[in-house]
């Protein structure tokens, strides 16, 4: 794809990536996220492997600064001494015996990319520098999946359970906003919402102050992600514990099936390098595959997230359903089924696809974050997904309609996928790598 155009993007992309260069690690955004998120510095090292693998290298290395001692890598790793709402004094990891020495972290996770990222960027490294490269982030990959099954698989049934709607990347994506509904709120939110202290607080907000409110999720839903982070934090961070004492959770579908990717690209990172993974986590990873399919509902032909506890699915549509393409578990029959979902235009082939929920959904707005909003990196798993089963004109028309929508922005956060417009913070990394990584994608 190396037209004109093409090349004028991925420069334009890789200006991005540096601009949000911190060193070892790239921050999502400068403006607004000047920190390290777990699955952003996954997707910025895939894409940036496809010019610098040497860099990509250390964005994945940089991450694992950030490894608990029980394994856990978390959602964010601080930069030292800059000003954000919800940083060290909010998440005080340095007083949990298990975080890392040399850096303040958030205390949750977020999509395990990091095997996937791993193997993507040694691919592109000389054979023998790739082999090194995976010798020496093996077992501290082995070690977060093995606290995810520890630590979230609480019934066993091999789907992981998430603590907050943080965790799953998507943060206020209908299935977690439902949930939200479903969980008293504290009666401190009751006394902000009386006394209308929401709107004071919203003048301080710094997403706000740079984005149009109905761009972001509102204060009152900020505050209930807030205060469900609190109360993970009173109960010492101890997953098990948190899942035992709560009534709502989920087994999110966009985070379980980045993790059988995952657990597919740990298994090939052990075979690279001759190691045999645990035949216990082996056995788990396969029960994994197999629980994800009873997130399938027949009569509506779709995936869906499922409650923990009486495991009954939540069926509120969304981009959600097209992930298991991307975990590469699914049979044919179901990717096909998803294929001809994808392409229906009244629903999700726009013409800047994929909102993240269906037109026709009551909770369809093309500015509102994760419900409307076209986003790179999910467009990016799809269009993965559906080469891996075949789909491949399908999948080359999605890559050229996130191009052209990127091309024409500036590398923004997300996009209306009725017109094409960059909605959120400009200057996005991940939107920038990844549309290096797709204009790197051949088409037979
Ligand atoms: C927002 C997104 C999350 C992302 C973070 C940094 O919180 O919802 O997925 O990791 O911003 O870009």
């Amino acid at each position: 794809m190396a037209n004109n155009t093409t090349i004028k993007l991925i420069e334009q992309a890789k200006k991005v990536l540096e601009l949000n260069n911190r060193g070892s690690f790239t921050v999502p955004s400068g403006k607004l996220y000047p920190h390290q998120w777990l699955w952003d510095s996954c997707f910025i090292a895939i894409g940036m492997a496809n010019y610098n693998a040497p860099r990509a290298k250390l964005e994945v290395l940089s991450l694992l600064r950030g490894q608990w001692q029980n394994g856990m890598i978390p959602h964010l790793i601080f930069s030292p001494n800059v000003d954000y709402e919800f940083g060290p004094t909010f998440w005080k990891s340095r007083k949990f015996k298990a975080s890392p020495e040399s850096a303040d972290t958030s205390a949750i996770t977020q999509p395990p990319l990091v095997s996937i990222a791993a193997l993507a960027v040694a691919d592109k490294l000389s054979a023998p520098e790739g082999r090194v490269f995976l010798k020496q982030v093996y077992s501290k990959i082995l070690a977060y999946h093995r606290w995810i099954y520890a630590e979230r698989d609480a019934d066993g049934c091999g789907l992981a359970i998430l603590v907050h709607p943080w965790e799953s990347g998507v943060d206020n994506s209908p299935a977690w906003m439902e949930l939200m509904k479903r969980t008293p709120d504290p009666r401190w939110i009751g006394i902000f919402l009386r006394l209308k202290l929401h709107k004071l607080i919203n003048r301080f907000r710094k997403d706000t102050s740079s984005i149009p409110p109905h761009q972001r999720v509102n204060a009152i839903e900020s505050y209930k992600l807030l205060y469900r982070a609190l109360r993970f934090r009173r109960r010492g961070y101890v997953s098990k514990t948190h899942i035992a004492q709560s009534k709502h959770l989920l087994e999110d579908l966009v985070f379980n099936s980045i993790f059988v990717a995952a657990n597919r690209a740990l298994l090939d990172i052990a075979t690279i390098i001759g190691e045999t993974l645990p035949s216990d986590l082996d056995y788990r990873m396969r029960q994994t595959e197999f629980t994800l399919e009873e997130l399938w509902d027949k009569e509506t032909k779709q995936y869906y997230p499922r409650f923990h506890g009486n495991h009954e699915l939540l069926k509120i549509p969304s981009i959600a359903t097209f992930l298991p393409l991307f975990s590469g578990s699914i049979k044919q029959e179901r990717a096909d089924e998803l294929a001809k979902l994808l392409s229906d235009r009244a629903k999700y082939f726009t013409d800047y696809p994929v909102p993240t929920v269906p037109l026709d959904s009551p909770y369809f707005d093309q500015h509102h974050y994760w419900q409307g909003p076209a986003w790179v990196n999910i467009n990016w798993m799809i269009v993965r997904g559906l080469i891996t089963y075949g789909h491949t004109e399908l999948a080359r028309k999605l890559r050229d309609s996130t191009l052209a929508m990127v091309g024409a922005s500036s590398m923004n956060e997300y996009f209306s996928p009725l017109t094409g417009a960059g909605y959120g913070i400009d200057n996005f990394s991940w939107t920038a790598a990844l549309a290096i990584d797709l204009a790197n994608i051949k088409f037979e």
